[in-house]
């Protein structure tokens, strides 16, 4: 098998908007990190202050040898009451894709990472009928400006998690438990939303458009039958939008680890909701999530995406560990980047390899204590430290080749 990678291969990082930027005031997740008795350990405050530095950091990832960077634009700022829209912000965003090309820097943009303004939240967010039409809407006029300039559009990231993380688990705004017919509308208006969305997308780009899903790769042991963990029902809303994919100009593929389901349900750490707030420290070799060390999971969910969407382009629009321990990230990006040559090899159309994340960020309910970034953030000033894993995958991806396999080069450290 070749262990290099294709000319135009695209290596680079990626961040969600709200997890970066700071002070995303007028957002569901603001409201939600403020209220008592969520399960969030901390607000977001400023996160990594990128609003300001994304200059910085583009020029950091390009200076370390990277051609591709994700990051989101944020709909509470565009549009921060219903049908008014900012011509600043707009302005804002358009500047840090052309802060992009200065650097030969593809930039991949996401016109929606989780969060929703707060006006659309209170208006009954997801759930609500009109939602399809406000996110067409806003991609519609967001496109109009930064069209031109976009690399790789998606729509909706991971929204086969989002019905069940806000209407069932109440671990999302918002924050409902058992809500069966929210969860059930929810799914449908994210449906149509990736369909609308990508249709007013576009109208203004030749870019190509798609929606990046969280694939992880379930792996029934002998015995097991198909269930309703949470994981299996995300499963089977993937099913959908991977069937509205096969339209598209690709699918994003995100995976962090395995899910293993035996013959009494689930055997996999990290995905009980209800433990949601334990702490992870890895002595167990697992990850800061809990979840099982396991960069092979990336091979699985490329060959899901692959089969499940008739065999349409893939990016691996996000994939990566969060720990403590740097030296078990490159372990596992290795071993992740070797299952993607062996897709490759197989004659999979895979284009492109993101890593989560380029910063250490706001993880959501989490707060900032799981570290995911090649570049860890002083709290209190700001400054970027690169990690020896950011200069790793910066060299991976001028030399397109991995290193040569070590016989320990693929176990983890810790
Ligand atoms: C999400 C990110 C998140 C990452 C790590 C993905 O599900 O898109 O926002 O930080 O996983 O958990």
């Amino acid at each position: 098998m070749s262990n290099t990678f294709p000319e135009g291969f695209l290596f680079g990082a990626a961040v969600g908007a709200h997890q970066v930027e700071g002070g995303n005031t007028n957002s569901d997740w603001w409201w939600w990190e403020h209220r008592e008795g969520t399960v969030c350990r901390e607000p977001s405050g400023d996160a990594c202050d990128f609003y300001n530095r994304y200059e910085e950091d583009i020029a950091l990832l390009a200076g370390l040898g990277m051609n591709a960077f994700r990051f989101g634009i944020e709909w509470a700022r565009i549009e921060p009451a219903e049908g008014e829209f900012s011509h600043a912000q707009l302005d804002h965003y358009r500047r840090m894709l052309d802060a992009c090309h200065r650097h030969s820097v593809v930039p991949v943009l996401t016109f929606h990472h989780f969060t929703l303004p707060k006006w659309l939240h209170d208006l009954g967010g997801f759930a609500s009928d009109q939602f399809p039409a406000l996110f067409e809407r806003y991609c519609d006029r967001a496109a109009a400006v930064l069209g031109d300039a976009i690399g790789v559009a998606c729509t909706i990231n991971e929204p086969q998690g989002l019905a069940q993380s806000g209407y069932l688990l109440g671990i999302n705004p918002p924050g409902h438990t058992d809500d069966h017919v929210g969860a059930q509308a929810a799914v449908d208006h994210l449906l149509e939303a990736h369909r609308l969305g990508a249709a007013a997308i576009r109208a203004h780009t030749h870019a190509p458009v798609g929606v990046t899903l969280a694939i992880p790769d379930i792996q029934y042991e002998d015995g097991a039958q198909p269930g309703n963990t949470s994981l299996e029902i995300e499963s089977r809303v993937n099913d959908q939008f991977m069937e509205l994919a096969r339209k598209d100009d690709f699918i994003g593929v995100q995976t962090y680890t395995r899910f293993r389901i035996g013959p009494e349900g689930s055997r996999s750490p990290g995905h009980d909701w209800s433990d949601w707030t334990r702490e992870a420290d890895e002595t167990d070799g697992s990850t800061q999530m809990g979840y099982e060390y396991y960069p092979q999971a990336l091979g699985g969910a490329i060959r899901r995406a692959w089969r499940s969407t008739g065999g349409i382009p893939i990016l691996v629009t996000e994939n990566g560990i969060a720990t403590s321990f740097d030296d078990k990230r490159i372990a596992f990006m290795d071993a992740a980047l070797r299952e993607v040559q062996a897709c490759i090899a197989e004659g999979i159309d895979v284009r492109s390899y993101l890593h989560w994340s380029l910063l250490d960020n706001f993880e959501w309910a989490f707060g900032y204590a799981p570290t995911f970034g090649l570049v860890a953030v002083d709290r209190r000033t700001f400054e970027r430290h690169p990690k020896p894993s950011a200069g790793w995958l910066g060299a991976v991806a001028q030399t397109k080749r991995l290193p040569e396999l070590e016989p320990s080069a693929s176990s983890p450290s810790a």
